[in-house]
């Protein structure tokens, strides 16, 4: 999609990491920005941040695991802007737990922020898009929508999720010749605070099992030495200038991709991989 001057944007998760490097980046472009999350102090204290850029932006508390929340969301943003032109479906959150050790709760939780959040979103916005003659989506996934690493369970199921919602969205708008299109970002580690995902839990964090507490420290010292959210939001938004569908942030990963892929084709099993 051609990214002009006075085009307008939500972006949910907006407040912290990729979401709001990607606020950022889309303001840089000349465009009005509606930032969403359920962190309404860190929503204000972000947009302040931007600065010169703040002028663009517009915040909303908005907590995407709430369908009606959602469709609130988007009513504010095409009563506010003559067309929305793109949806950030970015918000998301991880626990660390295994298959066994992770509870309802923590299935609730992050299918309910990372899938159901995306479901809504989708659902909210890109029938008004197609009304209005055409728009873009972008899913937040991550490479543990491509690949199953032990630990995360709910977040590995939640993000296979979002990669295959992605994939049959993308089918179904080109086959009804809608002038929407999709991308899916499949990032690995991105220096964001995604390792303490639970503030923002409701009911407050809830105590580590075993696995938890291992896989959250591996989680915490992998992001702190990750990529960039600037650089990774720069590359969304060329992704979107490209109509690019799969936005693979880190290139490192694809040999666990590929592996996996062959593991299907030539009928083994998966490689048990013992840390992330
Ligand atoms: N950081 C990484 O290494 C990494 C890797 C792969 C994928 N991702 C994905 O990137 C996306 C952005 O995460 P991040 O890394 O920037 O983390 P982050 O914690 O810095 O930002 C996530 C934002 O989402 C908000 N949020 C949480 N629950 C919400 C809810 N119910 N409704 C609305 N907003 C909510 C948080 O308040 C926060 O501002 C997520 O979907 C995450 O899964 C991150």
């Amino acid at each position: 999609m051609e990214i002009r001057n006075g085009m307008a944007a939500v972006v949910t998760g907006a407040a912290s990491g990729i979401g709001l490097a990607l606020t950022k980046a889309l303001c840089r472009n000349g465009l009005h920005v509606l930032m969403a999350d359920i962190d309404g102090d860190t929503l204000d204290t972000a947009r302040a941040g931007l600065g010169d850029l703040a002028s663009l932006a517009a915040v909303r508390v908005c907590d995407v695991s709430d369908e009606s929340a959602v469709n609130d969301l988007a009513d504010l943003a095409f009563a506010s802007y003559p067309t929305v032109d793109l949806v950030v479906n970015n918000a998301g959150v991880s626990s660390t737990g295994s298959v066994l050790e992770s509870t309802i709760a923590d299935w609730e939780w992050v299918l309910g922020v990372d899938l159901y959040g995306v479901i809504h979103g989708i659902r909210a916005f890109v029938p008004r898009m197609i009304s209005q003659g055409g728009g873009y989506v972008v899913n937040t996934a991550s490479v543990a929508g491509l690949v199953s690493t032990p630990g995360m369970a709910p977040y590995n199921v939640a993000k296979h999720g979002v990669v295959t919602l992605s994939e049959t969205l993308y089918q179904e708008l080109q086959l009804a010749d809608a002038n929407v299109g999709v991308s899916v970002v499949c990032p690995a580690w991105v220096a964001t605070r995604i390792a303490d995902s639970d503030r923002n839990r409701p009911g407050g964090p809830q105590e580590d099992s075993e696995t938890g507490a291992r896989v959250r420290a591996a989680v915490r010292a992998a992001t702190e030495h990750g990529r960039s959210p600037d650089s990774v939001a720069d590359q969304i938004v060329e992704a979107i200038r490209r109509d690019q569908f799969y936005v693979m942030t880190h290139t490192g990963m694809m040999s666990f991709i590929k592996r996996r892929n062959r593991e299907i084709e030539t009928g083994g099993n998966p490689t048990v991989d013992t840390q992330i």
